[in-house]
């Protein structure tokens, strides 16, 4: 067995007595209440979930298995001769809670490589069959979902498996999928570039370095870009759209295809997944005429937008209150790489005055930028990708972490999700019995 399964199938049972014994003695306690706003406000701030891989500090960002971005930039393993975390090393922490070795990470990418079989021939079929001008995150849905003939939790669930044995073939799933994933996003760019296959990366490139070779070819940087990319969108603990919709469709038990499908569904919203290819539209006037806008053009577009009662997007999180690490990181990276790039540095001047706008205009908790504030700035220096595209980038990335998250949920047997509704009427006469 490999140290990956092997380590997560030593914490199954200490992991299950742990909740059990959780549930024995403080079941009946309060975590979180809910008021009448946040009902109809998205249930914001609401503790009603549990994901095991990551958690959203609305100070410090998101803790992967409870190591912050800068601390896992610095200490997780790296492909040869680059500066960027490996996806393997990710998915190895956020199966495990362990911190990889070099060796893991390596093992994680050969198990990976040997799960790929290229574009599968299915998901080839369902793709040709639909018009060209299919929102490329729907292709990718329909792709994870014509693959789903092939999900080992589906046939182990067939053939009589417990629900507490599940997670096995999950993870399988899992594994496969993520494996299958290049391959996909791939196909998908070609036929919106109307490009021809590139030949095969090479042997032994990590997972992030052959989803870029398959977009571009032979692009060391490019291919860099996206392990940076990978990682810092490859989990945002459970509450967000795609996270939800994924454990949401799985706590039914349906097998990962269908679930990481409904995730993808999810992501595909302009205020979720979609924020970066909106971001871009948004700022791409400000450089339109060549050249960076002065800091008066930037505050004028900025006002512009309120004023039709729109929002600026890629600023104000629902959970962060300071600036997402996850731009920090990207911005490093942009202006390390790039630091000539018109792009670059207008968006280095929204930085100082996005903010500042929207707190003359009342918005004061809630106005720093966030990951979708930079990840498209990266994608655009490359010019390999398309807008529409971006989001699958996103998805697939994200794959890493709802599918870990998946996996515990099948761990420790997390029944069916069925909260309560009513509705308004109910409330109004709720009360008004209760004043
Ligand atoms: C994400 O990466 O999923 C977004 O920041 C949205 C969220 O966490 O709600």
């Amino acid at each position: 067995m490999d140290r990956m399964r092997q380590l997560i199938s030593e914490r199954v049972e200490p992991a299950r007595k742990r909740v059990r014994a959780l549930i024995k003695e403080h079941g009946g306690r309060a975590i979180s209440e809910i008021n009448l706003a946040q009902l109809y406000g998205g249930v914001r701030g609401v503790i009603c979930l549990i994901n095991e891989t990551s958690a959203l500090d609305p100070m410090q960002g998101i803790r992967y298995r409870g190591r912050t971005i800068p601390e896992l930039l610095r200490r997780l393993p790296q492909a040869p001769g680059g500066h960027q975390p490996l996806a393997e090393g990710l998915l190895f922490l956020l199966m495990t809670g362990e911190e990889p070795s070099d060796e893991d990470a390596a093992a994680v990418g050969a198990d990976l490589r040997a799960r790929a079989h290229g574009l599968d021939a299915v998901a080839a079929a369902a793709l040709a069959a639909l018009p060209p001008e299919t929102e490329p995150m729907a292709q990718l849905a329909i792709g994870v979902l014509a693959m789903q003939r092939h999900s080992e939790a589906h046939r182990a669930y067939q053939a009589g498996a417990h629900h507490r044995d599940l997670w096995e073939s999950t993870y399988d799933d899992a594994l496969n999928l993520l494996a299958q994933l290049p391959a996909l996003a791939a196909a998908i760019h070609r036929r919106a570039r109307g490009l021809a296959e590139v030949n095969e990366p090479p042997d032994g490139l990590d997972w992030a370095g052959r989803l870029a070779w398959k977009l571009a070819g032979d692009a060391p940087l490019f291919a860099e870009a996206i392990r940076l990319f990978t990682f810092l969108h490859g989990d945002h603990e459970g509450g967000n759209i795609g996270a939800h919709a994924t454990h949401l469709v799985g706590s039914g038990l349906a097998d990962p295809y269908y679930a990481l499908s409904a995730g993808v569904a999810g992501l595909a919203g302009p205020l979720h997944g979609r924020a970066t290819q909106d971001f871009m539209r948004w700022v791409t006037p400000l450089v339109a005429s060549g050249g960076a806008p002065s800091r008066e053009d930037v505050e004028r577009h900025c006002v512009a937008t309120l004023e039709q009662g729109q929002v600026i997007p890629g600023f104000g999180h629902a959970v962060l209150r300071r600036v997402d690490p996850r731009y920090v990181a990207l911005y490093r990276f942009c202006r390390e790489h790039f630091p000539e790039s018109d792009l670059v540095q207008t968006v280095g001047l929204l930085y100082e005055v996005v903010p500042e706008v929207l707190k003359r205009h009342g918005q004061d908790r809630n106005v720093w930028p966030t990951v979708d504030a930079y990840a498209g700035v990266l994608l655009r220096q490359f010019a390999v990708v398309d807008e529409p595209f971006y989001g699958v980038l996103v998805a697939v990335s994200r794959a890493i972490g709802v599918l870990s998250a998946l996996v515990w949920d099948r761990i420790l047997a997390l029944p069916p999700e069925r909260p309560k509704s009513v509705t308004t009427d109910w409330l109004v006469r709720h009360l008004e019995r209760s004043s």
